[in-house]
Formats: C-alpha cells, structure tokens, sequence
C-alpha cells in the first residue's frame, strides 16, 4: 500500500506551494511602539497591525515611512476596488442596483484620487491639507452602499468598505501625527471626527 502514502505526500507539496509564504519583518521595539500608537484606536488592532507588518521592508521604520506605507495600501486598496466594481458592471445584466453599484465606482474612484493626491501633499509637507483631505475621504466612502447582494457575489462589497475604513482610520491617525510633529497620540482625538461609529 505504498499509493496513499505516494498522494500524502503530493498533498503536502501541493499545500506547501500553494501557501502564500509572506515574510512578515520582526519589527524592532521603537517600531513597535509606533505601530502601536497608529493601531490602538483601530476598529480591528490585530488587522491594522498585520497590514503594517506584512509591508514592512526592514525592522526599523520612523512614522514617516510608515504613514507612506499606509497611504501606498490605502491607495492600492480603492483602486482595486474600483476595478473590481467596475468590472462587475460590465457584466452585470439587469438595470436592477445598477445605479447603487455605479454610485459605488465613482466612490472608490474618488478615493483612488483623493490617496494620489495625499501621497503628492505628503511628499510636500503640505500635511495641513494632507489631514483635511483624509478626514474628506472618510465622508466619500460613507456614500456607497453595501447592503445589496450581486449574485454570484453575495455582498463583496462588505469586507472591501470595512477594509478601506480600516486604512481611512490608519491614515488619519498618522497623518495627524506627521501633522503634529509627534510620534504619539492624545487618545480619541482624531477617530471619533472621522467615523461616526
Ligand atoms: C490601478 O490599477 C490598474 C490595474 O492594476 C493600474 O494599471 C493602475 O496604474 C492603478 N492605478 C493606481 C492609481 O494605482
């Protein structure tokens, strides 16, 4: 019987090539602190963590480099969103939510845009405007709907809105933080002006 043993092994190659191997950076305890400090109010800690940590590049960032890395996966994340409704609607055969889906696109496309231009007043040190454009961003989003399905889809739109506030949230508090020159945060003075929550 030496075949099942034969396909197990297959199994755990398979399994083993298929698992996205994501080196996340061990970051040194300064970086941490500033994780921390851009995480602590999050809605969800452990994923603002994570997203920080799967696109660190060395174990020591300054709060700079951090909110870059931050407003490059906000930026990402909108426009990957944006395609990807736009990609629905070209499928989509019925006039039914169509005009709720195409409100959706022009938000993600408008969020794609605003982040391009964040990332332009950052590279500035115009970090004034800078704020006021991501607390701007946070109203946009609030504009598209999630509470329809789109078979075959279901409800995508969910996870991606949660994911986009996530970054809206991380931006915010360390954009704030640039702006004021400090690596840390007064607790609850950013958040509860961006999201009603
Ligand atoms: C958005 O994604 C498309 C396709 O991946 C890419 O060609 C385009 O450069 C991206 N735009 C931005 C602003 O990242």
């Amino acid at each position: 019987m030496k075949f099942p043993r034969c396909i197990f092994f297959v199994f755990v190659l398979v399994f083993y090539i298929f698992t996205p191997h994501i080196e996340a950076v061990e970051a040194d305890g300064p970086t941490e602190a500033l994780i921390n400090s851009i995480c602590v109010e999050n809605e969800d800690y452990g994923f603002c963590s994570k997203i920080i940590h799967e696109k660190l590049k060395a174990p020591t960032a300054t709060l700079k480099e951090l909110t870059g890395l931050i407003f490059h996966t906000a930026t990402d994340q909108a426009n990957d969103t944006y395609i990807f409704i736009d990609n629905i609607l070209r499928e989509w055969p019925g006039p039914k939510k169509k005009n709720c889906l195409k409100t959706c696109r022009a938000v993600y496309n408008r969020e794609t845009t605003s982040f391009l231009e964040i990332r332009f007043l950052f590279s500035k040190g115009e970090y004034e405007r800078m704020v006021k454009i991501i607390f701007s961003t946070a109203k946009i989003l609030d504009r598209c709907r999630t509470d329809f399905l789109i078979p075959p889809y279901k409800d995508p739109l969910i996870e991606k809105k949660r994911v986009m506030r996530i970054l809206i949230t991380m931006s915010a508090v360390s954009g704030y933080m640039v702006k004021n020159g400090k690596a840390s945060l007064i607790r609850s003075v950013v958040i509860p002006q961006i999201f009603s929550y």
